[in-house]
């Protein structure tokens, strides 16, 4: 196997949002960077994996209020648990920051000026909704009304839930602020546009070259073709953000600054070397770059931030991976059903956080498709692969050569030994292309021959003759066993970590990686097994299940009234209801900062995934 050249990749994962815990749903897209970049370094590669809270917007600023605290106490609180909950799912990022920062202030100044000079920033006045009471500009989640299609009362400001009609907020008919009840006034302001037209065919072709998926190059250029319309950037105050530069009074909106808290996460890692930060983030770098997202965000990263990096003289992505969503049971997830599952309930009730990589790995792939944790599914999963096949070899191998072998391997593996060179091509680039899928089918088939084996040979009879013939033949058998178990720990380990440097442990080696995969220990002396996983029993799962149904508020139930957000809306979570489900998934904008017409892609539905790229 000829080494690989080095490469120097950054890798980033979509900022969680600061307005409340993880769920399971969350996890997909981090636990699917995280085997990635574990994959980059096991090959030699130099990885930098970073990511931050994205702190930002009018939600967390009203939950911090909510909360009756200051924003950034209220934010200090959230990112905590956050760092708490990856870590215990092993998500082991280099650096985790937040966009409220120092860095990512002096960064998105220096972006907005560069656009700025670029001529790509505008001035309009629009006319946006205005809540007299609360003294403040409302995103259209934070209106509703009676429907200007079907008639149905209680409908968001963009899109009808009942008609799937999508409108502008001021065609809502009754309008009433959702944080007053009262009705809103309609107020010129001034706002900032990002000339995103300008940028089209920038845009266009660094999508060519980008290493995305096809089913998201074609919804990217479905939006490009139907032209990209310029983005409201700015926002009023109150607002818990970066106030403009010379701007009183304006702040950039969220998603102006949060993905530049990729850079800011970057820089602080860095210790705020700026020649290091160049080096990775400016148009001459040599250096990868790797956005890990849910499918919900891909016009922001697939179209805005490309632009804002080309407009503002940086280098562009190299890859977006896209994950879909989080299915439980094969209905979205849901309070009452009790799979709203935040990671801290996975965790409290005792559930191996391997188990979940594992499960979530066995069902990726480098596509758009959604995943579906199946409860009963990966009970059987676990236990048949994890339980029953992988660690299975160790625990039925490692007893004969303590007891008989004084704990050392055979020298030789005599016609057991497996194929002289491993065929790693072939995982190595399952790797790489992100068909985790096919990894673990893999593992599991080496896994299975592996067992079959030993049940041919039968090394639990074998003992019973000692016989020097057949002592050799146990010696090997039983070697060559713990052979393919160390050579399934090095394909799996970008997945357990944690089990693998377990098995490590056990097998008395120096961390495993691809290059040692050719090198059985042979004549090594190994420690004594303990047992590396437990079967997952159906009542912890159970268990987790009623936990969860313990978390639904009734403040989760969105009512019109003073201080309440709806509950449903990435804009839109409070504190409280900040794990409600989000439909769209992701914080739209007011509409009236950006009309119908200046929408570029057809009306999205309200169960269309795909988010139109303008922020109509
Ligand atoms: N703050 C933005 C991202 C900014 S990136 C510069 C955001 N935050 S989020 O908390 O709502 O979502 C964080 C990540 O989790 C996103 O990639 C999102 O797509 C993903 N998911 C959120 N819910 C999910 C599921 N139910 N299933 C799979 N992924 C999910 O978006
Ligand atoms: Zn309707």
């Amino acid at each position: 196997m000829t080494a690989p050249a080095r490469r120097k990749l950054f890798v980033t994962n979509a900022l969680p949002y600061a307005n409340g815990p993880l769920h399971l749903g969350h996890l997909v897209g981090y636990i699917q960077a995280d085997v990635w970049v574990r994959f980059q370094r096991m090959q030699g590669h130099e990885v930098t994996y970073v990511c931050a809270d994205d702190a930002h917007g009018t939600p967390i600023m009203l939950a911090a209020e909510k909360a009756g605290v200051a924003p950034e106490t209220f934010i200090a609180g959230i990112k905590t648990g956050h760092e708490q909950d990856f870590a215990a799912f092993h998500i082991a990022f280099d650096h985790y920051h937040s966009t409220h920062s120092e860095e990512n202030r002096v960064l998105s100044e220096r972006i907005y000026a560069a656009l700025e000079k670029g001529g790509y920033i505008a001035t309009r006045e629009i006319e946006q909704a205005y809540d007299p009471v609360k003294g403040m500009f409302l995103p259209d989640r934070y209106i509703k009304g009676i429907c200007p299609n079907c008639g149905t009362p209680d409908q968001y400001g963009d899109n009808c839930e009942n008609c799937s009609a999508t409108y502008s907020a001021r065609e809502l008919k009754e309008p009433f602020s959702v944080l007053s009840g009262v009705a809103p006034e309609w107020r010129p302001s001034e706002h900032y546009f990002f000339t995103l037209s300008k940028l089209q065919a920038a845009v266009e072709s660094w999508l060519a070259r980008a290493e995305v998926h096809s089913s998201v190059k074609a919804k990217l250029n479905e939006w490009i073709e139907a032209g990209l319309k310029d983005w409201d950037i700015s926002r009023d105050a109150p607002y818990f953000g970066f106030e403009i530069p010379g701007k009183p009074g304006k702040y950039f909106y969220v998603w102006l600054d949060a993905p530049i808290g990729y850079f800011a996460s970057l820089l602080a890692h860095l210790g705020g070397d700026q020649a290091g930060l160049e080096a990775i983030i400016g148009a001459d770098s040599t250096a990868e770059m790797w956005h890990f997202i849910g499918k919900d965000i891909v016009n922001f990263h697939g179209l805005f931030w490309p632009a804002m990096l080309r407009g503002s003289g940086l280098r562009k992505p190299t890859g977006i991976s896209v994950n879909g969503y989080l299915t439980v049971d094969g209905a979205k997830m849901s309070k009452s059903r009790g799979t709203f599952i935040k990671a801290r309930t996975y965790l409290d009730v005792g559930l191996n956080p391997e188990y979940l990589r594992y499960y979530f790995a066995a069902k990726l792939g480098p596509g758009v498709v959604d995943i579906d944790l199946n409860l009963e599914d990966f009970v059987a999963r676990v236990n048949s692969d994890l339980v029953g096949k992988y660690v299975n070899i160790a625990s039925r191998c490692a007893g004969f050569i303590t007891k008989l072998f004084g704990g050392r391997l055979a020298d030789s593996m005599g016609t057991f030994a497996p194929p002289s060179d491993w065929q790693t091509q072939g995982w190595t680039n399952n790797y790489e292309e992100r068909e985790f899928g096919a990894v673990i089918r893999d593992a599991m088939m080496l896994a299975d021959r592996e067992n079959e084996r030993l049940q041919r040979v039968a090394p639990w009879k074998l003992a019973n003759d000692d016989s020097p013939e057949a002592r050799t033949k146990l010696h090997q058998i039983c070697t060559a066993a713990l052979d393919t178990f160390r050579v399934i720990s090095i394909l799996l380990k970008p997945i357990l970590p944690n089990t693998v440097a377990e098995a490590e442990k056990f097998l008395n080696c120096a961390p495993l990686t691809w290059a040692c995969i050719n090198q059985p220990l042979l004549g090594h002396t190994i420690n004594d097994y303990q047992p590396l996983l437990t079967r997952v029993d159906r009542p912890t799962v159970q268990k987790m299940v009623e936990a969860s149904k313990e978390d639904l508020a009734p403040s989760a139930k969105s009512a019109p009234s003073s201080n309440s957000a709806p509950a449903k809306g990435g804009e839109a979570k409070t504190a409280t209801a900040a794990d409600a489900p989000r439909l769209p998934p992701h914080p739209p904008s007011p509409s009236t900062t950006s009309p119908r017409s200046n929408c570029a892609s057809p009306a999205s539905k309200t169960r269309n995934p795909w988010k139109a790229p303008t922020s109509c």
